[in-house]
């Protein structure tokens, strides 16, 4: 059986971990393929919440196996608090957890070189999570990192102090002050916890599962507009994050993927810094904040709101090979008189443009360096709670999105809970 790809077409938080979970059931493995605890995946079920930071959003699915692939890094001390917590519910998660031996570790000394960093970029600062993601892909690219499989080496200390060592000269440079004697005892005490887990082959194991049938669904991490070479660069984050990058995060040919499932926000947010043509820096926006409870599940950060924006979106279509679209809480906007779409940019006079203006519905080169203006057209608000029926305006807003991006849209997700889903089709969508 093929693999199918469920990913975010916008810049993180679009609610995958909603959707993974959704349609987990018809799943036997879900699989992480890239990104790391930068990542949080909120899934709401029997009224309780939970937030995912690194274990796949199938976890809460008694029948499921998930895996870790390698194109994820992977900190221990997250993963532990998460792997902890999950035991607490009572989650069997040990005999359906598998680790792919060539992740990359996320080391103490890549967090504070992550903070190290940020510092210094003074006001053009990313707005990282400080989860030591770029530090440990940049080790992992510069052939320097150390990976899960390393853990059951009888060099690994001596290969963990080498590293460190390199990494304490680095923020020396920095003149970034730390003590990490207490972040490495605690690290350490994670590993131990990750050496007694499953740790696998996952170009096999996967393989292996797509030849006896198995149907697997790879779970993205953060957005298309955060892809290191697609995204808003170098406002990004570390790693591929568009659907060609399941096939390397996880061992698999790109002729094993079927699917591509992109979620995307009925409006737009960010969090961090970077360009974002249709933000809102007004009552609006911060309406859309309030309503849409919009703050980061990882750092609790107020996201940036604005309008949805259909450039961004053809792109990320594009760039995906998405089949399908599934929109997300459309439940925020019931309040709204008036929605708009940004359907186009105005950018200014630019040297990167030949010196003119133009009207232009592509994303163009280095976002952030031009001028931009977005050009919206307006859209009459359904204005109503929906409840299990899609409203006649909103029926409109929905076949004008398919239309112009050329994309069905066959489900549309009402709230935060697991149930909370309107299909627009009888006919199974994956
Ligand atoms: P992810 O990173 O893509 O998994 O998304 P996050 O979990 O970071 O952010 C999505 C937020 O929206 C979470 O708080 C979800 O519980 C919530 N959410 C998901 N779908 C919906 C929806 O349709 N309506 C509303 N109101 N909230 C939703
Ligand atoms: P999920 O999977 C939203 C953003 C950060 C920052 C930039 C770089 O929950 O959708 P990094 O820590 O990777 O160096 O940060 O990317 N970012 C996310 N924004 N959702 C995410 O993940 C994100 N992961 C990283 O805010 O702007
Ligand atoms: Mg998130």
């Amino acid at each position: 059986m093929a693999v199918d790809v469920i990913l975010g077409l916008q810049w993180g938080d679009e609610g995958k971990g909603k959707i993974v979970d959704y349609y987990a059931t018809d799943y036997d493995i879900i699989a992480r393929f890239q990104g790391g605890p930068n990542a949080g995946h909120t899934l709401k079920l029997n009224g309780q919440q939970f937030v995912l930071h690194t274990i796949p959003s199938g976890i809460f699915n008694d029948h499921i196996i998930n895996v870790i692939g390698n194109g994820v890094v992977i900190d221990p001390v997250v993963f532990r608090a998460e792997l902890d917590n999950l035991i607490t519910l009572g989650i069997d998660v040990k005999s359906r957890l598998l680790i792919s031996k060539k992740a990359h570790l996320i080391l103490p000394t890549h967090r504070l070189l992550d903070a190290a960093a940020e510092k210094a970029k003074g006001k053009s600062k990313i707005g990282s999570t400080l989860k030591g993601i770029a530090p440990a892909y940049m080790d992992k690219t510069g052939r320097n990192g150390l990976r899960v499989g390393d853990l059951l080496l009888e060099s690994f200390n001596d290969d963990y102090q080498f590293l460190v060592n390199k990494h304490k000269a680095l923020l020396e440079n920095y003149n970034f002050e730390f003590d990490l004697a207490p972040l490495e005892s605690e690290w350490q005490e994670a590993v131990e916890i990750i050496r007694s887990l499953n740790l696998i082959d996952c170009e096999h194991y996967i393989n292996d599962q797509i030849i006896a049938g198995k149907k697997i669904m790879a779970e993205g991490a953060q957005g298309t507009l955060l892809d290191i070479d697609y995204g808003t660069y170098p406002y990004v984050t570390s790693s591929n994050t568009i659907s060609a990058s399941a096939c390397i995060g996880l061992g698999i040919a790109p002729n094993q993927i079927r699917d591509v499932i992109g979620i995307a926000k009925a409006y737009c947010t960010r969090v961090g810094n970077g360009p974002f043509p249709s933000e809102l820096d007004d009552e609006t926006g911060e309406l859309l904040r309030k309503v849409g409870n919009e703050f980061g599940a990882t750092t609790g950060r107020e996201r940036r709101c604005g309008w949805i924006d259909l450039p961004a979106l053809k792109y990320s279509i594009m760039l995906n090979g998405a089949t399908q679209m599934i929109l997300t809480k459309v439940d925020v906007l019931n309040e709204f008189d008036e929605i708009k779409v940004c359907t186009h940019y105005d950018l200014d006079k630019h040297e990167l443009n030949n010196n003119k203006t133009e009207r232009v519905d592509r994303v163009p080169y280095d976002l952030h360096k031009y001028g931009i203006t977005p050009v919206y057209k307006s859209i009459k608000g359904w204005n109503t709670e929906i409840k299990d029926s899609i409203p006649e305006l909103l029926e409109d807003y929905l076949e004008y999105l398919e239309k112009e991006l050329n994309i069905k849209i066959p489900m549309i997700s009402i709230g935060p809970a697991r149930e909370q889903i309107i299909r627009r089709t009888a006919e199974s969508i994956i």
